[in-house]
């Protein structure tokens, strides 16, 4: 497809620290490339807003293939933009039209504070997954192969689709209820579905799902907005596993 050229306003919330209180403001940028990507667009607004000798934007981004999580951005009231399964960083600008406006905001919820601009605090992802802990894994030198230990190709599947979680915190942003079980549920199931992960299981459920509700996050009413607005198709199956695994655990601790 051969490359043109659009102009679009974009509407972007601007907030200099936790503290401070923002604002949408307003910016024309002239000739993005079609195929620039969504960051590429903004690298040329922050360029534009140099030449201007204004602040330029900050907002969070790393590897830009869809792999760290870190380019969070709410996109003209969807989490990561229009298209489904993609990051912001994935996102092209032949998805948008000549004369578009569009709107730019950071993730919005309790958990994800603001820091500056687009950018928000995602470490309580951070301390979930540590309070989760370690897994039993013998590296003693006498370590069993990994393809020695039978998986069924149906579990092995499931754990891998878990694994896929990017920590990005889309499903947070897009729930009503600011809720973060599509994350952690995937991250008790990547483990709770495989042999390896089995030995801690009940320690690292009831610890997740504790670190959880301390920062914050709100509970799940099953509406399902996080499994449509995830850029990686983790489904929201993954939370009923994790209630299963946090019932079971909570039945049968003795702590
Ligand atoms: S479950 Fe999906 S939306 Fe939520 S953090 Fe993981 S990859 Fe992002
Ligand atoms: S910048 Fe890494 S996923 Fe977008």
């Amino acid at each position: 497809m051969a490359s043109k050229y659009i102009n679009i306003t974009l509407k972007v919330w601007r907030q200099k620290n936790a503290n401070a209180k923002g604002a949408m403001e307003t910016y024309k940028l002239n000739e993005v490339s079609t195929d620039s990507s969504f960051l590429e667009m903004m690298d040329q607004l922050n360029e534009q807003l140099i030449n201007d000798r204004q602040e330029p934007v900050a907002f969070d981004h790393d590897c830009r293939e869809g792999i760290c999580g870190m380019c969070s951005m709410y996109i003209n009231g969807r989490a990561h933009g229009p298209d489904t399964g993609t990051t912001t960083c994935q996102l092209h600008m032949r998805k948008f039209n000549d004369g578009d406006t569009i709107y730019i905001e950071p993730w919005r919820a309790k958990a994800f504070p603001v820091i500056k601009d687009l950018v928000v605090d995602r470490s309580a992802f951070d301390r979930i997954q540590q309070a989760g802990g370690f897994v039993s894994v013998n590296t003693s030198g006498r370590t069993m192969d990994a393809n020695a230990i039978p998986v069924p190709k149906v579990d092995a599947d499931k754990a891998f689709e878990a694994a896929a979680c990017i920590g990005c915190g889309a499903c947070v942003a897009s729930c009503k209820n600011s809720s973060a079980m599509l994350f952690v549920g995937a991250k008790v199931s990547q483990y709770a579905l495989l042999p390896q992960g089995r030995v801690e299981a009940k320690e690292r459920v009831l610890n997740m799902v504790r670190q959880m509700d301390e920062e914050g996050f709100g509970n799940c009413t099953n509406t399902g907005a996080c499994e449509v607005e995830c850029p990686k198709g983790i489904s929201i199956e993954n939370i009923a596993r994790m209630n299963r695994e946090f019932l079971k655990a909570a039945l049968t601790s003795e702590k």
